[in-house]
């Protein structure tokens, strides 16, 4: 089982890096873009990640050292899934799932699962909170099948709800209740 981690303010420069990775590689996938995303912004994901209404996960694996740098261990982040709880009193027993991505080189390997495992773990213990909800885009078929597997149950779809590089894509809409 891969290892997970939860990220704090210190991790809100290396998640940015995997946030523009997202962007970059699956644009369909996310509403944001590269140039208005806020997850973008260090200080505002490093606030956000500081926040008790947020939690967001992440997988890190070992990054090549550079030749004559060998001593150094890093490593960098390859996956990540983010969860934020509503605020306001009425919506406060939902929490919505989002950016759910692992890179490519990585995928098929079970650590989609194991962060959405992560994620609902976490939903479980806010008290209160009874539904999870999350979009899902129609040309990302794995990941509708990740959350089904979970128990998510499709419950809307918005045609052409989204459009990129000229193409238009419908937006699934999923509620699991915990
Ligand atoms: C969706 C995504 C996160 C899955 O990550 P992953 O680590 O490869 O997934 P896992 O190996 O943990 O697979 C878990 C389950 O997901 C589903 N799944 C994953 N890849 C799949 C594929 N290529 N085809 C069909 N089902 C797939 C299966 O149900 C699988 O369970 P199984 O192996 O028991 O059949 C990854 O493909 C991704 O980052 N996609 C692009 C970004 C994206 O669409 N994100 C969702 C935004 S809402």
């Amino acid at each position: 089982m891969p290892a997970v981690i939860r990220l704090g303010p210190g991790d809100a420069e290396r998640y940015v890096r995997l946030r523009l990775r997202m962007l970059t590689v699956a644009p369909w996938a996310f509403s944001a873009t590269p140039e208005d995303d806020e997850a973008l912004d260090v200080p505002h994901v490093a606030g956000m990640f500081a926040g008790e209404h947020h939690a967001t996960f992440a997988i890190e694996a070992a990054r090549a050292p550079e030749p004559g740098r060998e001593m150094e261990r890093e490593s960098v982040l390859v996956a990540s899934a983010s969860l934020t709880r509503a605020k306001p009193p009425k919506f406060s027993h939902r929490a919505r799932v989002w950016g759910v991505f692992v890179e490519p080189a990585y995928r098929g390997r079970a650590l989609g699962k194991a962060l959405m495992g992560a994620v609902i773990a976490q939903a479980r213990s806010w008290p209160g909170v009874a539904f999870l909800d999350l979009a899902v885009s129609a040309n990302s078929p794995e990941a509708q099948r990740l959350y089904e597997s979970f128990g998510f149950a499709v419950w809307g779809r918005e045609p052409e709800a989204t459009q990129h590089d000229g193409r238009r894509f419908d937006e699934v809409y999923m509620t699991l209740r915990l």
